[in-house]
């Protein structure tokens, strides 16, 4: 079958089935192109419980799903591809993050949302890329924070807050291979570029940075600035939505090693398929779910 047979067939069962297809900015072009709405994780929560459809097709990695799930209980949350996983998220387990609340009973546990349900169980709130500042300023009671699993998004965090951080060693094998001397030789040969790069990239690329966004603010900041040339320091997908909504711009990937394998694993023959034969839905346990829902509405209750 070819791609327009799918997209028909697709088009189709999402009216059958009242659905709906949320893509994060690092799926690829062809399912972006499909989606009903593309955007960052905290968008894709948001719109998860936004949207009346009684199915979601998540186009993402699974924390994504299970987050849709453990909030939308009443909806049906199908994922593409069942092993397309974050490997950041399985940097901690829920049991270190016992023993860490153990060693510091005062501290509040932050969790980046790129975790397990089982380590969000354990947490007291949870933050994306785009409100973690946020969500670490409405601590106001606490003085210790146990930000888990991203190390660097939490130590980005603690440099303006006067908070003690206390981090473990998770990390975006991805955001890693962006580094910051292929940063300084593409300044040099586009001076006039501004330099925007994820939360999840270590210090040293950061520092070279202009602007540290997220996936989502990234893309309406390019929309909305009157500069003209960009380096941009995440994932490669992101370029597909942000040279369509900005074609008289341009963009320079900071390194042609950013890219996800997991993001790369839903395709449009996986969404027609789930589609079709309803299945890798995303069932969470009650128990657990409960205790984890509790951390993302605390979340998604700022504003
Ligand atoms: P965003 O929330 O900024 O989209 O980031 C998600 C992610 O996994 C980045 O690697
Ligand atoms: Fe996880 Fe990094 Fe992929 Fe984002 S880009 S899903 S943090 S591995």
């Amino acid at each position: 079958m070819n791609n327009l047979n799918i997209i028909e067939k697709i088009n189709e069962l999402r009216k059958k089935r009242n659905a709906v297809i949320l893509a994060h900015n690092y799926q690829l072009p062809e399912v972006q192109d499909i989606a009903d709405f593309v955007g960052d994780s905290l968008e894709l929560a948001q719109q998860a419980a936004l949207r009346e459809a009684e199915v979601i097709v998540l186009c993402g990695v699974r924390f994504m799903a299970e987050t849709a799930a453990i909030t939308n209980p009443e909806k049906i949350i199908l994922i593409p591809d069942m092993t397309a996983g974050c490997p950041m998220a399985e940097m901690i387990d829920g049991k270190k993050v016992r023993e860490l609340k153990k060693k510091y009973p005062e501290a509040a546990v932050v969790c980046y949302v790129n975790s397990t349900v089982e380590v969000k169980a354990e947490s007291h709130i949870c933050c994306t890329s785009s409100n973690a500042q946020k969500v670490v300023e409405s601590l106001k009671d606490y003085k210790q924070i146990i930000f888990v699993p991203d190390k660097y998004l939490g130590h980005f965090l603690s440099l303006s807050s006067d908070k003690e951080f206390i981090l473990t060693n998770g990390y975006c094998p991805t955001h890693c291979k962006i580094s910051p001397r292929l940063i300084d030789e593409l300044k040099e040969k586009n001076i006039n570029a501004e330099v925007l790069v994820h939360g999840e990239c270590t210090p040293a690329v950061k520092e070279k940075a202009d602007k540290i966004l997220s996936t989502g603010k990234m893309c309406s900041y390019v929309k909305n600035s009157s500069k003209k040339d960009f380096i941009i320091g995440t994932e490669r997908e992101i370029l597909h939505r942000i040279r369509r909504e900005s074609p008289e711009k341009n963009f320079i990937q900071a390194s042609p090693l950013a890219v996800c394998p997991n993001m790369k694993k839903n395709n449009l023959e996986k969404i027609l398929s789930v589609l079709e034969n309803m299945e890798n839905r995303i069932v969470v346990n009650q128990t657990i779910g409960d205790k984890a829902r509790k951390c993302i509405e605390r979340m998604l209750e700022i504003k």
